[in-house]
């Protein structure tokens, strides 16, 4: 994992928005960050965060074979050197999409190790929602404005 883009490799960055919603404000943030990266930036936007089961344990033994929404994300994951999270804030927590795609990663070691974690919050109509660019991961709990 590397910390600054070099000109021979080019930065992974995997992008997730926490919105399903057609028109959503932070998916078209993700897809400006995508037009607008640079050269040796490659940002690449995950668009099946709808697909994903709901997270269950039981269903994430080591020695069973994943869900195959779930094994591809975490590919994606694997293949990424750094993650950008825009998402809204639903009833001053983590919509439920993303919180369930979070579960699924936080129990696979690469996302735990991801070194780059930035979180976008864009709700211009709702200014207290700055709260959620804390870290609800290791926080371990949704965040509060
Ligand atoms: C059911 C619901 C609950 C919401 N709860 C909050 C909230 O607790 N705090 C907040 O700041 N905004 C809240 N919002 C506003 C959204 O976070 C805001 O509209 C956001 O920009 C939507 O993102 P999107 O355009 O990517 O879908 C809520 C919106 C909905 C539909």
């Amino acid at each position: 994992m590397s910390d600054f883009p070099s000109p021979t490799k080019p930065l992974r960055v995997l992008a997730i928005s926490g919105s399903l919603r057609r028109s959503s404000t932070n998916t078209a943030a993700l897809e400006a960050l995508a037009l607008l990266a640079p050269e040796n930036v490659k940002v690449l936007l995950y668009r099946n965060l709808a697909k994903l089961p709901p997270f269950n344990p039981d269903d994430d033994l080591e020695d069973r074979p994943k869900p195959e929404p779930v094994e591809t994300l975490r590919a994606l994951v694997n293949a990424s050197d750094a993650l950008v999270i825009a998402a809204p804030e639903y009833a001053h927590g983590l919509p439920g999409a993303l919180k369930n795609a979070l579960d699924w990663l936080v129990a696979s070691e690469t996302f735990c190790r991801q070194a780059h974690r930035a979180y976008q919050h864009v709700a211009p109509r709702f200014p207290r929602a700055g709260g959620l660019a804390r870290d609800p991961v290791h926080d371990g709990r949704a965040p509060h404005a």
